[in-house]
């Protein structure tokens, strides 16, 4: 299949949805408002959503399901921008650049990035638990906010960065690193993968080996990302290139080197690819989208 058409396409079914169900900048917390907008709009690849939608398509590939995946998918991108937006923060990995353009944080100041990535993320639940949107049962909705809730929380996402931030500039063990890069960036990404699965209805079985998916793309993720910021230059990212060794981050190709990163990367996307060979051609896109994510240059 086509990955870059589809791309296009289905970037562009995620960016409709989200200028349908964004708030408008407007009333009393109008310049709030605006800087979540100005995050959200401002750019990004929607690997996340795109990923929530190829693998509910990969079971049901139906407008109903699709149409009850779009909140969802939404609120995933709401949840990421948002710990991009902090990741960003001073405090944190102290960058001016992120898609392209200035950090939230240089436009509305840090009171303003803090506060916009708070509302991103509260907002995301909000989204994913208001039953005007989309007919999936109240079963599937609780499973699917646990699963966001669990994968953004202590446990996932925030749990990493704080790994992430603790090992700046110290030694530590390969499990250290493998676990700051599945929690910071892989628990999301498997987290969208496998709230696709539930809101389309799939098998334990089914659901079991999408998450299989979903650990190791989101693990080649992080992986790639970190040979991308050794290899790559600020232009072609939108983001600071060199700036993990810059910040003494813990990396892959710190560990493994530039070659030994590579071929951890397309392990990890080779078994994902592996953990699909159940499926039918209805997982064509899931398997593109492993390829991709070993390819990708930003
Ligand atoms: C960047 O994620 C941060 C990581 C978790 C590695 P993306 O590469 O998906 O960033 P955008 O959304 O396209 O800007
Ligand atoms: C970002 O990790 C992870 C999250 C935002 C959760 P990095 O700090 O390595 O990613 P970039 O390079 O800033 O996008
Ligand atoms: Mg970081
Ligand atoms: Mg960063």
């Amino acid at each position: 299949m086509e990955i870059k058409t589809y791309l296009t396409d289905q970037r562009q079914v995620v960016e409709n949805a989200l200028h349908s169900f964004a708030l408008a900048a407007e009333g009393p917390f109008s310049r709030h408002i605006e800087a979540m907008r100005y995050s959200l709009f401002v750019g990004g690849k929607r690997i996340r959503p795109i990923l929530c939608l190829a693998a509910g398509a990969a079971i049901r590939d139906n407008e109903e399901t699709r149409n009850n995946l779009l909140p969802v998918a939404c609120a995933l991108e709401c949840i990421h921008t948002y710990s991009l937006i902090h990741d960003d923060l001073p405090a944190m990995d102290d960058d001016a650049l992120r898609r392209g353009k200035p950090t939230n944080h240089m436009l509305f100041g840090e009171a303003g990035a803090i506060l916009a990535g708070d509302s991103l993320l509260t907002w995301a639940f909000d989204l994913l638990t208001d039953p005007a949107y989309g007919s999936l049962s109240v079963g599937q909705r609780l499973a699917i906010t646990h699963i966001i809730a669990r994968a953004s929380g202590p446990l996932g996402m925030v749990g990493g960065q704080s790994l992430d931030i603790a090992c700046e500039n110290r030694e530590f063990p390969f499990e250290t690193l493998q676990t700051i890069h599945r929690c910071k960036t892989g628990s999301l990404i498997t987290c969208a993968v496998q709230a696709g699965a539930i809101g389309a209805g799939a098998t334990e079985t089914q659901t079991g080996a999408l998450i299989h998916y979903g650990n190791l793309i989101g693990l080649a993720f992080q992986i790639v990302d970190d040979l991308l910021n050794a290899t790559s230059n600020t232009a072609e990212l939108g983001k600071a290139a060199g700036s993990d060794l810059a910040h003494g981050k813990a990396t892959y190709p710190a560990y493994f080197g530039i070659e030994g990163t590579r071929e951890k990367a397309l392990e990890a996307i080779e078994g994902a690819k592996a953990a699909l060979t159940g499926f039918d051609a209805k997982a064509e896109p899931l398997r593109a989208l492993a390829d991709y994510i070993y390819t990708r240059t930003c």
